[in-house]
């Protein structure tokens, strides 16, 4: 297991497409291990593939909120075969933002088909802050952030401040409650 770095934006490696995973084989395994660490040590509700400079359709998410036990999932080449009419609107904050949060709409509920770490093509219906989290790392594997759904004026104010913070320094400490 590895703990690996988390690109911050604004980044150009972030706005990239991601391609498809061939095969869910061993070392696509231990990558999505590795990144399941990497967000719980962050800590964070989900991380995508792009974020640690892996241009692969792979996530991993945690929704298990306190202390509910932990309840991971990992995902390659994440399709949303059905969304609902019914939108949401929930407070989004990104483990490539950090620190910023602003409420994004998205589909309240989904349904997702994915081939799991063994390899197997699995579906399943998301709600609640499942079906945000997933649609939240979805966006990063076509080099979408949270900022992009919301108006320019903010997106902007953000992505200013954090390229502020880039220059000052690199070690400031993260409070991510509730980041992706
Ligand atoms: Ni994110």
């Amino acid at each position: 297991m590895a703990l690996l770095d988390i690109i911050v934006a604004p980044d150009p490696r972030l706005k990239r497409k991601a391609s498809t995973v061939e095969r869910v084989d061993a070392a696509t395994a231990k990558l999505m291990a590795d990144m399941l660490e990497t967000m719980y040590d962050a800590p964070g509700v989900g991380l995508a593939a792009p974020q640690i400079g892996v241009l692969k359709r792979i996530i991993v998410v945690d929704p298990a909120r306190d202390d509910a036990p932990p309840a991971p999932m990992m995902m390659a080449n994440p399709e949303i075969i059905w969304s609902s009419e019914e939108t949401k609107l929930h407070e989004e904050g990104c483990l490539s933002l950090p620190d910023e949060y602003e409420p994004v709409t998205r589909p309240d509920r989904i349904k997702v088909r994915y081939v799991d770490e063994h390899n197997e093509i699995r579906t399943i219906d998301a709600d609640g802050l499942l079906a945000v989290i997933i649609q939240h790392e979805m966006d990063h594997l076509d080099g979408v952030l949270f900022v992009d759904h919301i108006s320019g004026l903010k997106r902007n104010m953000i992505l200013r401040r954090l390229t502020k913070q880039k220059k000052m320094s690199t070690s400031g400490k993260r409070h991510a409650v509730e980041s992706a």
